[in-house]
């Protein structure tokens, strides 16, 4: 679901979380600890991170409406976040909808939050399998409380990933064994019907949607593939009490 129907939905607090933000916060996300920063401390509001600047440990990202603010040294391109930008710093980072969602899951008690993308799509999928989460949810971020399609894709990818380390048929008789711990309804059928169709060219099939094509006016477009290929990111972004995501 978006972050503003999880309330709605109510899975026990010990579910695992899985948000994603797929262009861009999420490949930002990843990129940074990948590239060697200690943590993420994903903030809801501009003020908020604001007040990080002039803090030498901390490196201060932030962005509006797919644009970088103007108060702050890094936007939202995960491009940007090289080894030698980010390694060994805190980066406190502001979106529009991909922290807000973090911020939002948070408030209502969530604490098993995890980032996720087709960047670290292989390293979800052994975190999942190799825990006992009651329930697995994806928080789509979506835009300013509309679906994203590469939201929604993502979703039915790691369920596709997911059902396929399960040793379920990837056939139409997908989840109904007996045994098989994984349930679906239309919200992720409709997906996973078109990431089947086009799961070999999501750069193609995902020019059609919103996001990518306000990033494509906004001359961001190289950052697509960078966003959908799987596995450039082996890290799980996982949430800490002390406030920060930091690879797990
Ligand atoms: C967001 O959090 O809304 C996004 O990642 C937007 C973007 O910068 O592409």
């Amino acid at each position: 679901p978006s972050p503003d129907l999880l309330s709605l939905y109510q899975p026990p607090l010990e579910a695992l979380l899985v948000v994603t933000d797929v262009f861009r916060a999420s490949a930002t996300i990843l990129s940074a600890l990948y590239h060697g920063a200690r943590s993420v401390r994903p903030v809801a509001t501009e003020e908020e991170a604001q007040s990080y600047l002039n803090q030498p440990q901390y490196l201060v990202a932030a962005e509006r409406n797919a644009l970088r603010c103007d108060f702050a040294p890094l936007g939202n391109d995960p491009e940007e976040y090289t080894p030698e930008i980010v390694r060994g710093k805190h980066v406190v980072l502001t979106t529009t909808n991909g922290t807000r969602s973090i911020d939002m899951a948070l408030q209502l008690g969530y604490r098993n939050l995890c980032v996720g993308s087709f960047g670290n799509l292989s390293r979800l999928v052994r975190h999942i399998l190799s825990k006992d989460y009651p329930e697995v949810m994806v928080i789509a971020a979506g835009w300013k409380g509309t679906v994203c399609a590469e939201d929604t894709l993502f979703a039915a990818a790691l369920y596709e990933r997911i059902a396929k380390e399960c040793t379920v048929s990837s056939s139409e008789n997908i989840a109904t064994e007996p045994d098989c711990p994984l349930t679906y309804n239309d919200a992720l059928l409709f997906p996973l019907e078109a990431y089947r169709l086009h799961r070999d060219d999501l750069c193609s099939y995902t020019s059609r949607f919103e996001h990518y094509q306000r990033l494509e006016r906004l001359g961001r477009l190289a950052t697509i593939p960078v966003c959908l290929e799987e596995d450039r990111y082996p890290v799980l972004p996982y949430w800490h009490a002390s406030g920060v995501l930091q690879s797990l």
